[in-house]
């Protein structure tokens, strides 16, 4: 294992983006406060990155996004009326949601140019230090957090890490796709990145899904603003830049991702959240149960 790599202290999340798969419901409200069971998925997100050690919590926001700094913050009249009526079981879980005096950063991204533009916003938040990008629209359920998994790969090998999971063939389209020359281990070196490629040209049916461990030079490639796929300023072009001049690895993690920036994910999302929770499970289940009897 290797002692020399810089620790992971920072990390970004991007909330700038207009959700318009997801309208009319995020015309006025974020997309990153859509509930998935009880918590809002920006939540979901904080927690996996706490999980992994992130001590400091970088917002990429934009306009009409305050509801979600809001949510981390104190709220002295609701405690208190939760303290009054003896509510103790959701006062925990209201301090629960609390950041850390110190801990929240925010950034805007004045317009929505593109994944790549927004972490571009947060580079002098983030200076000269490895970080971490998690997409509050990808929850992922395991046993252990997708980013705390990808810690001990960037422990053993340093770099770049990425979190990958295989897609069906004709749904390339729809991500970035990873080249590992044929490598289909749990951990295999990067030889390239595709953004969005056709079925027929993909490298691989491994997919990026929205969890990044980077250097920070990833930001000199991102300042040149050159736009990819769709028209947007991508982080996959970027971070392709850095494959052959330093470490770079995905990790095919334990667990399964939700994207819950599309309707059936968001509603599959909380179908599998329901039925794992410790209150409500069992009923959920049952509920599922009797629906499927009737189709
Ligand atoms: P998505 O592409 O899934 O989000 O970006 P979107 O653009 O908001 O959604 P659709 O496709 O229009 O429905 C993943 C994450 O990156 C953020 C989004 O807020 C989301 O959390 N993002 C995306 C930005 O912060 N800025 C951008 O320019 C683009």
């Amino acid at each position: 294992m290797s002692t020399h790599n810089k620790p992971i202290r920072k990390a970004i999340f991007p909330v700038a983006g207009l959700g318009t798969r997801f309208l009319p419901a995020t015309k006025s409200m974020p997309k990153e406060m859509l509930p998935i069971n009880d918590k809002p998925l920006i939540q979901h997100v904080v927690e996996e990155a706490r999980e992994a050690g992130i001590e400091e919590f970088i917002f990429v926001t934009g306009r009409q996004k305050e509801m979600l700094e809001e949510h981390f913050d104190f709220q002295p009249e609701l405690e208190a009326t939760l303290e009054a009526r003896g509510k103790d079981d959701m006062l925990a879980k209201v301090r629960d949601s609390e950041m850390p005096a110190g801990s929240l950063f925010l950034t805007r991204q004045p317009k929505p140019l593109g994944l790549g533009h927004a972490i571009w916003c947060a580079k002098k938040l983030i200076g000269d230090e490895p970080f971490a990008v998690l997409l509050p629209d990808v929850l992922i359920k395991g046993e252990q957090g997708c980013l705390r998994q990808m810690m001990g790969v960037y422990d053993e090998h340093g770099g770049n890490v990425i979190a990958v999971e295989d897609v069906p063939r004709e749904d390339t389209n729809k991500y970035g796709i990873v080249d590992t020359g044929g490598d289909t281990g749990k951990i295999a070196a990067v030889k390239g990145l595709v953004e969005k490629p056709k079925p027929e040209d993909a490298p691989s049916t491994s997919s990026v899904v929205g969890r990044y461990i980077l250097q920070p030079e990833v930001f000199d490639h991102l300042a040149a603003f050159e736009t990819g796929a769709g028209g947007e300023i991508q982080l996959t072009d970027a971070m392709a830049k850095l494959i052959d001049v330093q470490p770079f690895h995905t990790l095919n993690f334990d667990g399964k991702s939700y994207d819950c920036g599309s309707r059936l994910g968001f509603i599959t999302a909380n179908i599998i959240f329901g039925m794992a929770d410790d209150q409500i499970g069992k009923d959920v289940k049952a509920i599922i149960k009797n629906i499927a009897s009737t189709l």
